[in-house]
Parts: C-alpha cells; structure tokens; sequence
C-alpha cells in the first residue's frame, strides 16, 4: 500500500485519511471497547468454523486463534492500546491481529462483516446484562421476602391515593414487589429467548458464496440457532429496544418502591428507617437523614426509560439492512444496563438494612377510619343491606365520628344506632385492624396466614 494515510483495513480505494471531525464521529471505540470478550469469542468460534469447513488452514486457524488469546491477555491487563483511528472494537482487535501474526490475519474476515460482527457481539454481551439482572433481581427478591416473613402479620395502612385506605400487613406490601420483580425476571427471560439467535455469518447483509456452517458458530457461542434471514439477522435491533424496555419497566417498578421509601422514611410518617450505610446528613441541617440512594433510584428511572426512547427513535424509519445510525445502539443500552444493575443492587442492601417501626405502623393503620368498609362489609352481610346502603350509612357514621373529633371505633353503640337502628355490639370487633386484615382471607388477600402461604411459595419459586 502506498497511500500511508488511508486506513489499512479498507483504505484500497482512499487517498487520504479520515478529516479528524469525522474521526470523532465516527469512531466508536470509546464505548465499544466493552464489547471485546464477545468480540473475541465470536472471532474464535468464526475462525474455528473456518478451519473445520477448510475456508482456512489448520494452521492460519492456530496462529489466529493464538493471536485472539493473546489480544485478550492484552486486553485484560490493560496493556492494550486502543485507537480512534481504528474506529471500533473489531478493528481494533484485527489490526492487533495483523501486528501479532502478519498476513494470515486477514483471513478472519473471511465470510464475515462488521455487520454481522456487532451483531452477534452486541447480543451476546445484552445476553449476559440479561443473566446478571435475572441473579441480581432474584437477590433484591431474597431481601424483600425477608422482610415479608419478619412483619408478615405487622398491620399497617394500605393506600390508595395516599389516602388511608384499607390496613394490610407489612409482608402483604412487600410481597406486592416480590410479585412485580418476578414479572421483570420473566420479562427478561422472554427477552433473552429472541436475543439468543446468532447473526454471524449474515456477513454484510447477503450471506456468503462460502461453504460456511452458520449452525456451528450459533452453538460454539451458546446461540439457540442461527438467525434465519441474513438482511434481518444484521439489520434488527429489536432485542436491544426489548431488553430496555424490560430494564424500563423494571425502573419504573424500582422507582415506585423507592418513593416509598422516601415517604415512609420521612418524621412525618416513620414507617422505616433506613441504616447509618443507606442514610446521608446535610451540610447545614444537623438532624438531616437523607434517603439519597432512594431518590437516585427514583431519578434513575428517568435516563433507563430515555434510553428506551433514545434507540426507538435511531431504528425508526432506518431502512434494511445496516445503516451505520445503528452505532448508536450501545450507548443507551450500557447506560441503561449500568444504571439499573445499581440500582438494583442498591435497593437490595436498603430493603436488607432497613428498620421497620411496626408500632407506627400499627398507630397509622388505626387512624384514618382504615376499617370503614369491613363495616359496610359487615352491614351487608349480618343485616342484608344493599351494599351500597351499607356504604351510605358507614359514610354518616364517618362524618359523625369526625364531627366528634374521633375515630370510627371511638363512637358508642347509641350513637351508631341513631344511624342504624340494628345495630349491636359485635360491631366493635370488626372494627379493629386486626379483625379486618384476619378477615381478608380471599385468595391473594391480606391475611397473615395467606401472606404466610405466599411467602412459602414466592421461596419455593425462588
Ligand atoms: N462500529 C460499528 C457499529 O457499531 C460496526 C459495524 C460497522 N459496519 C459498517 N458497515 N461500517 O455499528
């Protein structure tokens, strides 16, 4: 080659180098860089394939793979130099290649494109994120049962628009998480079911006149099969947008249970403290302890669902096959995946640490007439009122009770039989908390022994 400027792995028919402006836009290797165990994987079970078909010789199959182990070792102790003029992870490894082995290099790349080469990269490394989130949910999920079975029968106010609404127990709300975490475990396994097919081989988009076996890279790599349209197996990433939407949803579900948190934490409520580890002062406030962990997960959600948006809009409208827009698919997705695992696992240690106050609980759920409707509950069954009379009549035994500056429980059997002629005593029972969370015994209902019920089995799903 005598053009020295071009670039030496496509640089036949340029003159002259790349201007440095397109350099930097161009180049990916900032980001890519991570994807080099798969970058390297992929390349060895490639080359092995070739050897085997006899593409290439036993021999350039030895120096190559030799090479490849070599780049790695590099690699992982840091003495790999990276460069931008190379542009990405494949040419950079391959450039490498060439300097280790000279000229037999060149024959890796054969039957093979970049197309497919980030490809089959970029889904083996969102098919370890996927295994990763499945371990560290399932911890998260350990951490919350724990607490479930702790205060499977500690009483407290069940919500709805924050407003006082119904008492559970503590374990019935935390087992509402376990339930939701699970959902984003299956959400991601679903997704790993389609992440699992193996581009390589699609080459640039066509396929190959090469005798090549796409069946055996597909195993070599631990892929289900290999994808079966080569235009489709470079030019989808619809199992990027679906393992962000899976990371999404799991945000959104984290987000939820860090305002939680952030609310339950606070003097005005006192449900739980969080630990001296998960708590931080303020520089000014000395009785300042702050859920800054809780609102960063909070906050998260937002850059994880972005990302989310982010790569819908670079694959929208982007013709078949690749079109190199689709560089931009890694960043949301490392961003994102690097976000939600510290989330995840920040979460884990929080819900692990933190002090439950079952008594203030208990004092809350007492408070705010929480046993309303096992009154109407109880009208309608011990007297055969409508059930919406029976709510009509809680709802004047309500207002009297506040006028009187009391709670429900608070007004005599006098009082209530101005109201309600039939009244009798044994309405006081059922107007405890821990009457109406022992009666809540329908399937899925917060009663501790089905909440006891649930934990077994959330464990024995585990
Ligand atoms: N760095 C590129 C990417 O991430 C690799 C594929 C390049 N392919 C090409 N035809 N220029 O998408």
């Amino acid at each position: 080659m005598s053009q020295s400027k071009a670039n030496k792995l496509w640089g036949g028919r340029f003159a002259d180098g790349p201007a440095a402006l397109l350099e930097a836009i161009n180049a990916s290797i900032g980001f890519d860089q991570r994807l080099y165990p798969a970058d390297i994987a992929g390349s060895k079970a490639h080359a092995a394939m070739l050897a085997a078909q006899g593409i290439i010789s036993s021999e350039d199959e030895t120096a190559i793979q030799e090479g490849l182990d070599t780049i790695l070792q590099e690699i992982e102790s840091g003495r790999f130099v990276f460069s931008a003029a190379l542009e990405d992870i494949h040419m950079n490894v391959e450039a490498r290649l060439a300097e280790l082995i000279g000229p037999v290099a060149g024959r890796l790349h054969t039957a093979r494109s970049r197309n497919d080469q980030v490809a089959t990269d970029f889904r083996l490394w969102v098919r370890n994120a996927i295994d990763g989130f499945n371990e560290a949910l399932k911890e998260l999920q350990a951490a919350l049962l724990d607490q479930a079975e702790t205060h499977a029968d500690a009483i407290m106010p069940g919500f709805t628009h924050l407003q006082s609404a119904q008492p559970v127990t503590f374990g019935h709300h935390m087992l509402a998480y376990v339930a939701m975490f699970g959902r984003d475990r299956a959400r991601m396994r679903d997704a790993r079911a389609r992440v699992n097919e193996s581009p390589l081989g699609a080459a640039a988009l066509a396929g190959t006149s090469f005798p090549i076996d796409r069946k055996a890279t597909a195993l070599a790599l631990g892929f289900d099969r290999p994808m079966e349209n080569s235009v489709d197996a470079v030019s989808a990433r619809d199992f990027a947008l679906e393992f962000l939407a899976a990371c999404a949803i799991c945000a959104t579900h984290l987000s939820r249970l860090a305002e939680e948190i952030v609310i339950w934490s606070s003097v005005q409520f006192r449900f739980v403290s969080l630990s001296d580890s998960f708590s931080t002062g303020s520089s000014i406030m000395p009785q300042k302890r702050n859920p800054d962990a809780a609102e960063l997960v909070r906050a998260k959600t937002g850059r994880i669902v972005g990302a989310l948006t982010g790569l819908s809009i670079v694959m929208k409208g982007l013709p078949l096959a690749y079109s190199k827009d689709m560089q931009e698919d890694k960043e949301p997705v490392f961003d994102a995946a690097d976000s939600l695992s510290l989330c995840v696992q920040a979460m884990s240690r929080m819900i692990r640490e933190m002090t439950v106050h079952t008594d203030n609980l208990l004092a809350a759920a007492s408070a705010g007439h929480a046993t309303a409707t096992d009154l109407a509950d109880w009208l309608a069954r011990k007297l055969g009122m409508p059930f919406r009379d029976a709510h009509h009549v809680t709802g004047a035994l309500v207002k009297m009770a506040e006028d009187a500056g009391g709670d429900l429980a608070d007004l005599s059997l006098a009082q209530m039989r101005s109201i309600e002629p039939r009244m009798t005593e044994a309405v006081f029972d059922i107007l405890t908390v821990q009457y109406s969370v022992a009666s809540r015994t329908s399937f899925g209902g917060t009663a501790p022994k089905n909440v006891r019920a649930a934990i077994r089995a959330a464990r024995e799903k585990l």
